[in-house]
C-alpha cells in the first residue's frame, strides 16, 4: 500500500516529533491537537527544533522549508479525511485513545492504517477498539523523535502481514531503523528501561545519593547520555507513571510498581521538563 498523506493525532512531545519527521521525509502531514493554544505550542516546538538544528549546522534551509511546506496543523478530526496512515500520539489512557480512533474512523477512507505510539498499552486491545483490527499496529518512536533512530513496529494478534510490511517500509522511509516487537507490555525497550528508571527513583527515595550524584554516576560511570533522573524529566513523569501502572497491572511484578515519590510528583504537577520542574528546575 502506498502512503502519501500522514495524519498525526496529538502535537505534544512525541506527536510534534513524529509530524516533523514525516513531513521531512516528504509526506503531506496533518497534525491534530485539541485546541489552538496546544497546537501552536506543538508547532512552535517543531520550528525551534529546526532552528536549533540550523544553528548546529545539522539542518539546511531547504530541509526546514520541506517540513514547513508539507506540514499543516488542525483542531478538527475532519481534516484527516484524506490520510492513508494515522499515527496516534496522545495521552497514555486507553479511553482517550479509543475515543480519538472513533472520531477519526468516522472521517477516513476504509484503506487507512492506524498506528499507536503507545509506550505500554496492549496493541491487540487498542485494535479491538476500532473497526479495522487488521489495519492496526504499534509504531513506537523514541524521544527526541528527530534524533533517535529506532522505531518498534508492534504486531498485535490481529495485525495483518500487509499492515506490518507497510509500516516497516514506512519507518525506513523516515530514515529510521525498525525492529519488530511483540505485543507484550513495554515491548522491548520499555520492558528494560522502565524498571531501571523506577529503580533510580526508589534509590533516591532511600537515600542512595543526591539527584546530581545518581545522574552523574550513571552518565560518567556507564557512559549513558543522560542520568536516569534527567531522563525521567525528559520523558515526562506523568507519562512514566501511566506506563508503570499499565505494566504493573499486566505483570503484577513489583519491579514495575510506581514508587510513592513518582505518584506525588505527578500529583504536584512536577512532571519534568515540559512543566518547568521535575527532579530539576528548567
Ligand atoms: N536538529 C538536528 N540535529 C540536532 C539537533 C537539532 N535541533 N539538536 C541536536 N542535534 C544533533 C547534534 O548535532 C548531535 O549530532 P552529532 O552526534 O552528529 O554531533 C546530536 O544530535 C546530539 O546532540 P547534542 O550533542 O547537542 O546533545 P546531547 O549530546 O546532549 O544529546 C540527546 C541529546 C540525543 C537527547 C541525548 O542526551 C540522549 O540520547 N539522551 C537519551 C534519550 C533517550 O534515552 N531517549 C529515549 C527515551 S524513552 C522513550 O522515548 C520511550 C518511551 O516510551 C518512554
Ligand atoms: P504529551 O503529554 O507531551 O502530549 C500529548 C498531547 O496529546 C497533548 O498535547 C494533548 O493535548 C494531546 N491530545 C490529547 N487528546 C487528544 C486528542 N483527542 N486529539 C489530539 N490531541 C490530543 O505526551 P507524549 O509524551 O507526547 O506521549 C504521547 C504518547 O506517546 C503516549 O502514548 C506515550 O506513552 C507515548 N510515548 C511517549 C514518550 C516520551 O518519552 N514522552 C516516548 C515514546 C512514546
Amino acid at each position: 500500500m502506498q502512503i502519501k498523506t500522514v495524519g498525526v493525532i496529538g502535537c505534544g512531545l512525541m506527536g510534534s516529533g513524529i509530524a516533523q519527521v514525516a513531513a521531512a521525509a516528504g509526506y503531506k502531514t496533518i497534525v491534530r491537537e485539541v485546541n489552538q493554544t496546544l497546537l501552536d505550542k506543538g508547532m512552535g516546538r517543531i520550528v525551534r527544533f529546526l532552528e536549533t538544528g540550523m544553528e548546529k549546522g545539522k539542518v539546511t534551509a531547504q530541509q526546514r522549508d520541506t517540513v514547513v511546506a508539507n506540514l499543516t496543523g488542525t483542531t478538527s478530526f475532519g481534516d484527516l479525511h484524506e490520510c492513508d496512515l494515522i499515527i496516534e500520539a496522545i495521552v497514555e489512557h486507553i479511553t482517550d485513545k479509543a475515543s480519538a480512533y472513533n472520531s477519526v474512523e468516522a472521517v477516513v477512507r476504509p484503506h487507512a492504517i492506524f498506528a499507536s505510539n503507545t509506550s505500554s498499552l496492549c496493541i491487540t486491545e487498542l485494535a479491538s477498539q476500532t473497526k479495522r483490527p487488521d489495519k492496526f499496529a504499534g509504531l513506537h518512536f523514541f524521544n527526541p523523535v528527530p534524533l533517535m533512530k529506532l522505531v518498534e513496529v508492534v504486531r498485535g494478534l490481529t495485525t495483518s502481514d500487509e499492515t506490518h510490511e507497510t509500516l516497516m517500509a514506512f519507518t525506513q522511509s523516515l530514515g529510521k531503523e525498525p525492529v519488530t516487537a511483540p505485543d507484550k507490555p513495554g515491548f522491548i525497550v520499555n520492558r528494560l528501561l522502565i524498571p531501571y528508571l523506577l529503580d533510580a527513583i526508589r534509590c533516591y527515595e532511600r537515600g542512595l545519593g543526591t539527584i546530581q550524584d545518581i545522574d552523574k554516576s550513571m552518565q560518567l560511570g556507564c557512559g549513558y547520555p543522560m542520568g536516569p533522573l534527567t531522563l525521567l524529566d525528559f520523558v515526562g513523569l506523568d507519562t512514566t507513571y501511566y506506563i508503570a501502572n499499565i505494566m504493573f497491572d499486566e505483570y503484577k511484578d513489583p519491579m514495575f510498581a510506581a514508587p510513592p515519590l513518582l505518584k506525588r510528583m505527578v500529583l504536584a504537577g512536577k512532571t519534568g521538563r515540559k512543566a518547568g520542574e521535575g527532579f530539576y528546575k528548567y
